[in-house]
């Protein structure tokens, strides 16, 4: 699979993400917990897309957030969302703790940052990673000792698989059981996170 596959389907998705996106954030919140995203931590958002997270990240005073993404369209409209997000923030009395939001377009697998993270949020991404051991190897090192990687979705295994295999069959793999999962992680991660139910996926631990 080439990346200019992902890059274009993404691309073309991009105008639209948005409008198709549905928030849930119930999930979300358990999500965020589980991954212990808390106030003052620096974030790694591997393929964020738009910026779904941003508004989540900034409710939680985190201090910075590190976003990457392939897709040039969709790292374009999560600037935008981003320069809203501050002027908005602007107006209230938190805009003081408006977090340092960095977007970059590139790939998470290869990228050389220039610090390390707190948590590595891999959000409804993981299936696009077509080698899942490279991501993993790349996001352990891209880590701060203790730090925490979160392999997070907000649907379970079935309804995400069937998502895919409608509109994204050539652009993703199923998504690995969660014991596969956890044994391709264990090398580098002590995992203390296994969520797999009808609503949602993680898989979630501290780098050794
Ligand atoms: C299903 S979208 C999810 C976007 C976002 N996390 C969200 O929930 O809205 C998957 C994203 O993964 C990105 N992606 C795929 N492979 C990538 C890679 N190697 N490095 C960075 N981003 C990648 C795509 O460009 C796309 O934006």
């Amino acid at each position: 699979m080439s990346q200019e596959k992902i890059i274009d389907f993404f691309n073309k998705c991009a105008p639209y993400w948005d409008e198709w996106a549905i928030r849930k954030d119930d999930i979300l919140v358990q999500l965020f917990d589980n991954a212990k995203i808390t106030a003052g931590i620096d974030v790694l958002d591997i393929a964020c897309g738009t910026g779904f997270l941003f508004s989540d990240y900034i409710k939680r005073n985190v201090h910075s957030v590190t976003a990457i993404d392939l897709s040039p369209e969709m790292v374009r409209i999560a600037r935008e969302k981003n320069k809203k997000l501050y002027n908005n923030t602007q107006q209230t009395t938190s805009s003081e703790n408006y977090p340092y939001i960095k977007i970059i377009c590139g790939d998470a697998q290869t990228y050389q940052f220039d610090q390390q993270f707190d948590v590595a949020m891999i959000f409804n991404a993981f299936p696009h990673f077509m080698e899942p051991e490279k991501i993993i190897t790349a996001t352990a090192k891209n880590l701060k000792y203790g730090g925490r990687i979160a392999i997070s979705h907000d649907m379970g295994r079935q309804e995400l698989d069937h998502h895919h295999q409608k509109k994204a069959s050539e652009i993703s793999i199923p998504l690995l059981h969660q014991d596969d999962l956890v044994k391709l992680m264990t090398p580098y991660f002590d995992i203390d996170v296994v969520v797999a139910t009808t609503d949602m996926f993680q898989v979630s631990g501290t780098k050794k």
